[in-house]
């Protein structure tokens, strides 16, 4: 399976920070946000990554990324020329797909909690032949989220983009599975009443057909994003509660690509090496013991 982050928006409930950043480029506490996201695509096993962001923005996180190689990895790069919604990353990422699943994550999303790899491992193997795979998590507040409401046996019975009365407490994360139907579906939507081409719409592709299964995460699973400075430094707060006291960082992507074996062990203290002055490159060298 293939993997695509979506980096692009112009993020203005970010303002002044975001005049002349990408939101996707701010720090999460030591990292830059999109780390989180390259994270979890990495732990789903996935080794080939498209990244989508603005024409004003995307030089930038092709020089912090590179084309994967550090990694282990491939990384490849298309502009979204307007914020014309979600489900455009698959009409743009079509070549890139190439007739294969294709996973989307959002450059904002981070997730965070024990089992992850499993869940992810599981919803990659739902839609490997046929289907979509979204998740739930239970919010306060839904109504600025996609909502999905599904019966006992987790069959979804909607799914609803922010609703005013939402018919379940239950939030759709920006992180979607999808088998290889997903860019001529893709390609069929029209756009919203706010013209986007809505992620909620596709996934109702998928609803009609039968083919839309839902994990739900539980509540000891941290889910963030980060749309407003208070959200923002939440996330940047919860990275540094759980490194400080752990001692484990949270989606460090250079631990990940090692322990996924995409890089040799020498690769990784070179790794290190090239930053010891930091205490990022040398937690690297200290994996290594
Ligand atoms: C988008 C999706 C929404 C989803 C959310 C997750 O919202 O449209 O369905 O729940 O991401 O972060 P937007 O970022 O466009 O407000």
């Amino acid at each position: 399976m293939k993997g695509i982050i979506l980096a692009g928006g112009s993020a203005t409930r970010l303002y002044p920070l975001s005049k002349a950043l990408s939101k996707q480029m701010m720090p999460v506490y030591d990292k830059p946000m999109i780390y989180y996201p390259l994270s979890t695509l990495m732990l789903a096993g996935i080794r080939e990554v498209l990244i989508i962001s603005t024409p004003r923005d995307l030089p930038m996180f092709r020089d912090l990324l590179g084309d994967g190689s550090r990694l282990g990895m491939t990384f490849q790069y298309v502009v979204q020329e307007e914020p014309n919604g979600l489900a455009q990353a698959f009409v743009l990422g079509a070549d890139f797909l190439n007739g294969e699943p294709g996973c989307l994550i959002l450059g904002d999303n981070l997730f965070y909690g024990q089992g992850f790899t499993a869940m992810l491992q599981h919803a990659k193997e739902q839609c490997k032949e046929k289907g979509a795979c979204i998740f739930g998590y239970y919010v306060k507040d839904p109504r600025a989220y996609g909502v999905v409401e599904f019966d006992a046996n987790c069959h979804v019975v909607s799914i609803e983009e922010k609703p005013e009365n939402p018919k379940s407490q239950y939030a759709v994360p920006g992180l979607y599975f999808y088998d290889a139907t997903v860019v001529d579906k893709a390609a069929k939507l029209k756009p919203s009443e706010r013209g986007e081409y809505e992620i909620t719409d596709l996934n109702k592709c998928y609803l009609e057909e039968g083919t839309l299964h839902v994990e739900l995460f539980g509540r000891g699973f941290a889910w963030l994003d980060t749309g407003n400075c208070e959200s923002l430094l939440e996330a940047s707060n919860f990275v540094a509660t759980i490194q400080n006291r752990q001692g484990f960082y949270v989606s460090c992507i250079e631990e990940i690509a090692w322990r996924n074996g995409w890089i040799t062990t020498e690769h990784l203290h070179q790794l290190g090496l090239e930053h010891s002055n930091t205490a990022y490159g040398n937690y690297l060298i200290q994996l290594l013991h």
